[in-house]
């Protein structure tokens, strides 16, 4: 992926347009995005995949035992599951929080960094924390913390409970 944005950041927009079609048109205007900052083990804390997730209602039953998680195997991990509209964090070998990935600000889910235990969605850069300052999805809020959700970590098995 880094090989491949370099590339594209010293090929755009000519030649590789000419090598790669139509699909390389958001990858060059998305160059100037902020890149999220990896996870512990190197891997993107963005997954698009479903995979490891059952949805029920407001229960997302999660398999960490699947290779889409070990992102957050690590203490400091995190990652944005966007199948389940969670932002999940390993804090200890026996716990894993999760969050609205759902920015209170303006709803934005899929532009999140985190660093000093802060989560900054760069649609509008505004930062949020994982206190008890707890701010609704989309409500206009600039800062406070995430909503914040039940999240049972037993064994491999996440159960994270929306309310
Ligand atoms: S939508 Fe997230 S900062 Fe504006």
């Amino acid at each position: 992926m880094k090989n491949r944005r370099d590339f594209l950041k010293t090929t755009c927009p000519t030649v590789a347009f000419a090598i790669f079609g139509v699909s390389l048109i958001q990858a060059c205007s998305s160059s100037d995005e902020p890149m999220p900052n990896p996870n512990p083990d190197g891997s993107s804390p963005i997954n698009n995949d479903s995979g490891g997730v059952t949805l029920n209602g407001n229960t997302a039953t999660i398999d960490l035992s699947h290779s889409n998680f070990s992102g957050i195997a690590s203490v400091g991990g995190w990652m944005n599951l966007t199948a389940a509209g969670l932002l999940l964090l390993r804090v200890s070998s026996t716990t894993i929080r999760a969050f609205d990935n759902c920015c209170p600000h303006q709803g934005t889910k899929t532009q999140w960094t985190f660093s000093n235990n802060n989560f900054t969605c760069n649609n509008h850069g505004n930062t949020f924390g994982t206190g008890s300052n707890q701010q609704a999805c989309s409500s206009g809020a600039s800062s406070g913390d995430l909503t914040e959700f039940s999240a049972v970590l037993s064994g491999d098995t996440l159960t994270v409970t929306k309310s």
